[in-house]
């Protein structure tokens, strides 16, 4: 299913609800972060540098949007334990989360199956799958307090048809799509709503590190889609669970 990038925030209309992003400090997960904000979330900004995570923390604050927290937390080395102490600072401060995105992640290196540096496999499929599988089971009973709550997987096309070459990532990406659908299934009769999105193409790192050839400019900016976010964790995207959603591009 295609959602519109074209969505118009209005001040306050997540006003009182908390929203964890994962790799808060740049890149998509910067332009989400903003733009909950300025819609009034409080948002846990999670990532593993705290310089820009501090940088990305005062653009919000100086914008006049809601002041979010930071989490430094390295998504790599992160132990079950990290997590519950997680769990608890939510709780023992909000009592509840509403919105858990799952948009860290790193791509990896492009080579065949057959010659992929182990090293790296286990460094993907621990920030991009066994990371994510963490932070939902220990965040289930935060976001079962909330009355309405969202989980939002960022995945990628070649998460959802194969691809030659894209190794750890591709693989990394398939399984984020089966973890999506099965919580959407378990969670069926609750209050948490889970849905994978693919952004399509955005003007960032890693966006850049995959094709290097490319024109990084002819992409359309992480600003321009991260509206599309706030619509999604939104009262109108309430009806939404178990999508493969696709972000439109103009
Ligand atoms: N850009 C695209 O065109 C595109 C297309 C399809 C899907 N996506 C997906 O969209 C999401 C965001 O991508 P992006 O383009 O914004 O990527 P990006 O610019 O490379 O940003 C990745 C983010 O993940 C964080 N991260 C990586 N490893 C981490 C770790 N060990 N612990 C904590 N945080 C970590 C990075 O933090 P550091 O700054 O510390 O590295 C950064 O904040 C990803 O899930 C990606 O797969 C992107």
């Amino acid at each position: 299913m295609e959602i519109s990038t074209n969505y118009v925030i209005t001040q306050d209309e997540l006003k009182d609800k908390v929203i964890l992003v994962t790799g808060a400090n740049r890149g998509f997960g910067r332009a989400m972060t903003l733009d909950l904000a300025k819609a009034g979330a409080t948002v846990i900004m999670l990532g593993r540098d705290l310089g820009s995570l501090e940088t990305t923390y005062d653009e919000v604050v100086d914008a006049g949007f809601a002041e979010p927290i930071l989490y430094p937390l390295d998504l790599e080395g992160a132990t079950p334990e990290h997590y519950q102490q997680l769990q608890k600072d939510i709780l023992d401060n909000f009592g509840q989360l509403d919105g858990l995105i799952h948009n860290a992640g790193i791509i990896g290196t492009m080579m065949p199956i057959e010659q992929y540096d182990l090293k790296l496999w286990y460094s993907t499929m621990q920030i991009n799958v066994n990371a994510p599988f963490m932070l939902t089971q220990f965040l289930i009973p935060a976001l079962s307090k909330s009355a309405d709550a969202r989980m939002l997987f960022l995945s990628s096309s070649v998460g959802r048809s194969a691809r030659a070459y894209w190794g750890a990532y591709g693989v990394s990406k398939f399984a984020i799509e089966g973890l999506s659908k099965t919580l959407a299934e378990e969670l069926e009769k609750t209050n948490i709503r889970v849905n994978s999105l693919d952004p399509r193409r955005m003007r960032t790192k890693m966006r850049q590190i995959a094709y290097p050839a490319e024109n990084i400019e002819n992409n359309p900016t992480p600003e321009s889609m991260s509206p599309a976010v706030v619509y999604l964790m939104s009262e109108e995207a309430k009806v939404l669970n178990g999508e493969q959603l696709t972000l439109e591009l103009d």
